[in-house]
C-alpha cells in the first residue's frame, strides 16, 4: 500500500532548541547552558537562552502547525525545566508549561509525541556523574514519574529518548557536543549501558503510571547503509546491522539490548575489553516491550559487495547534492534504514526525523523560497512510500523542523525550519515548503 490512511504526518522540535526562557518560571540550567558559555563550543558563541521565544510563543506556534495542516507534533520536555535539580524538589511552573502546551495541541487537533529526554541534562546531575554514575537510570525513571504523572491523561504517544549515539558520541567521546567530554570507548559505552538502562526503567514507569494505555518508543539515529545496485543488497544489509568500526556509530549496539534483550556479538567482540561489566537483570530491564521503533533519518552511505561481500564505500560522484550542512542528500536512506529495522525487529516504524538546513532567506517579495527543502523532501518522502509499499510497516513521518532553531554546536547558522524565524524580531514565515507541505498531508502523500 502507499501511505497507510491513518499516516500520521508531523513536525518535530526539541525543548532546548525552541523553547529559550532559560532562566524562567524556576527552569534550572542544564549541560547545554553550561556548554554554550565554554569559548568556541558552539558557532559565534550562540545559546539556547533565547531561541524560538517558543516558551512564550507556544500559543502562536501551535497555530502555525495547524496552519501547515500537521496532525502530530513531536516535542521534548525539558527535564531541568520540570526539576531543576535533576531530582527531588519539582518545578510546578515547569510542568504547567507543558500541561498547557498539550492543551493547545489537543484542541488544534494536533497529537503530541513526546519525547523525555532530548539531550538537555540538568546541570547538577552530570555535577554528580551523569551518564557515568548507574544512579542516572534511576534519576531519569524519577523523572519520568513526574511528568507522566503530569501529562498522560492526554499524552498517550512517548518517546524515552532521543539519538543515544549522538549524546553519547558527541557528547562524551567526541567531544563537540555537551557535556563536551572526550572519553575512552570504554567509558562511553558505560555512559551508554547506563542510558539504555534508563530507557528500559522509564518505559517500565510509562506501562504502570500512565493514565491510559500509553504507546512508548524510542528515537535512535538509524545509520544506513544501502545497496549501490541489487546484487549489494545482503552486503549493505550486514553493515547497516553489523557493529563494524570501534566507535558508537552503529545500529545494532543500541537497538538489540532494547528490542532483543542482548548486545550484538559482533560489538561484544569489536569492542572487547572496553564493553563495560553489566549486572544481573540489566538487560532484561533495559529489554521492555515497545509499540513502535523511532528513526532519524537524514543520510545515508551507499555500499557495494567488495572482496567476501563485504561491504564498500561506494564513492559518490563528484559534485554529489550536499544540503547546506553540507550533509549529502541521500533518499535511498528512507528506504533501506526504515526496510533494514523493520526486517530485524518487527516493529511498526515511525521516521521520527527527517529534513535539511538550507540558506533560506526572506525574500524582496516577503516571502521564503526554499525549493530544495520541497524537492529534498518529495525524494526522500517517495522512497518511504515505496517502503511502505513494499511492506514495511511505516506509520508516520515528522519533518525535521517545525521551524528554525537552535542547531546545537552550529548555533542559528543551520536553517532546518518549515517555519523561517527572525531570531531579533521572532518573526515567524511559512516557507514555501510549508505550503507544499500542507498539501502532502491533505492528500496523504498523493502529491509526492
Ligand atoms: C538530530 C537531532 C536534532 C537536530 C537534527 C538536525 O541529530 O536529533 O535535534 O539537531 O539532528
Amino acid at each position: 500500500m502507499p501511505f497507510r490512511d491513518d499516516f500520521v504526518w508531523g513536525v518535530a522540535a526539541s525543548a532546548y532548541q525552541i523553547e529559550g526562557a532559560a532562566t524562567t518560571d524556576g527552569r534550572g540550567p542544564s549541560i547545554w547552558d553550561t556548554f554554550c558559555q565554554q569559548p568556541g563550543a558552539v558557532w559565534n558563541g550562540q545559546s539556547g537562552d533565547t531561541a524560538c521565544d517558543h516558551y512564550h510563543r507556544y500559543r502562536d506556534d501551535v497555530g502555525l502547525i495547524k496552519q501547515i495542516g500537521a496532525r502530530a507534533y513531536r516535542l521534548s520536555v525539558s527535564w531541568p525545566r520540570v526539576m531543576p535539580q535533576g531530582r527531588g524538589a519539582v518545578n510546578q511552573k515547569g510542568l504547567d508549561f507543558y500541561s498547557r502546551l498539550v492543551d493547545a495541541l489537543l484542541a488544534a487537533e494536533i497529537t503530541p509525541y513526546a519525547t523525555l529526554f532530548h539531550w538537555d541534562s540538568p546541570q547538577a546531575l552530570y555535577d554528580a556523574g551523569g551518564w557515568l554514575n548507574r544512579e542516572s537510570a534511576a534519576w531519569f525513571a524519577d523523572y519520568t514519574a513526574v511528568v507522566v504523572d503530569r501529562l498522560s491523561d492526554r499524552v498517550s504517544n512517548w518517546m524515552t529518548m532521543n539519538e543515544p549515539q549522538v549524546f553519547i558520541k558527541y557528547g562524551h567521546g567526541d567531544g563537540i557536543n555537551a557535556p563536551g567530554l572526550k572519553l575512552p570507548l570504554a567509558q562511553q559505552l558505560l555512559a551508554g549501558h547506563h542510558a539504555l538502562l534508563a530507557h528500559g526503567l522509564a518505559v517500565q514507569v510509562l506501562r504502570a503510571r500512565s493514565k491510559q494505555p500509553a504507546r512508548v518508543g524510542f528515537a535512535p539515529v538509524c545509520v544506513v547503509k544501502y545497496p549501490s545496485a541489487p546484487r549489494d543488497i545482503d552486503a549493505a544489509r550486514a553493515a547497516t546491522v553489523g557493529v563494524t568500526q570501534p566507535d558508537l556509530w552503529n545500529n545494532s549496539w543500541w537497538n538489540d539490548p532494547v528490542l532483543k534483550g542482548k548486545y550484538p556479538a559482533d560489538g561484544l567482540a569489536l569492542y572487547g575489553a572496553a564493553v563495560p561489566a553489566t549486572q544481573k537483570g540489566d538487560l532484561a530491564t533495559i529489554h521492555q516491550p515497545l509499540d513502535f521503533l523511532g528513526l532519524n533519518i537524514y543520510e545515508g552511505q551507499p555500499v557495494h559487495a567488495g572482496p567476501g561481500g563485504v561491504a564498500v564505500a561506494t564513492p559518490r560522484p563528484v559534485g554529489h547534492p550536499l544540503t547546506a550542512f553540507r550533509w549529502p542528500v541521500e533518499p535511498e536512506s528512507l528506504y533501506w534504514g526504515p526496510r533494514f529495522m523493520h526486517e530485524r525487529y518487527g516493529l511498526p516504524i515511525y521516521i521520527t526525523e527527517n529534513g535539511l538546513s538550507n540558506i533560506d532567506w526572506v525574500s524582496l517579495d516577503g516571502k521564503v523560497h526554499d525549493p530544495q527543502r520541497i524537492d529534498f523532501t518529495q525524494r526522500y518522502l517517495r522512497a518511504l512510500r515505496r517502503a511502505s509499499e513494499d511492506g514495511v510497516d511505516v506509520r508516520g513521518y515528522f519533518h525535521w523542523s517545525l521551524m528554525d532553531n537552535f542547531e546545537w554546536a552550529a548555533g542559528y547558522k543551520e536553517r532546518f525550519g518549515l517555519i523561517h524565524v527572525d531570531f531579533e524580531t521572532q518573526k515567524r514565515t511559512l516557507k514555501d515548503s510549508a505550503h507544499w507541505y500542507r498539501g502532502v498531508i491533505e492528500s496523504n502523500g498523493g502529491t509526492v
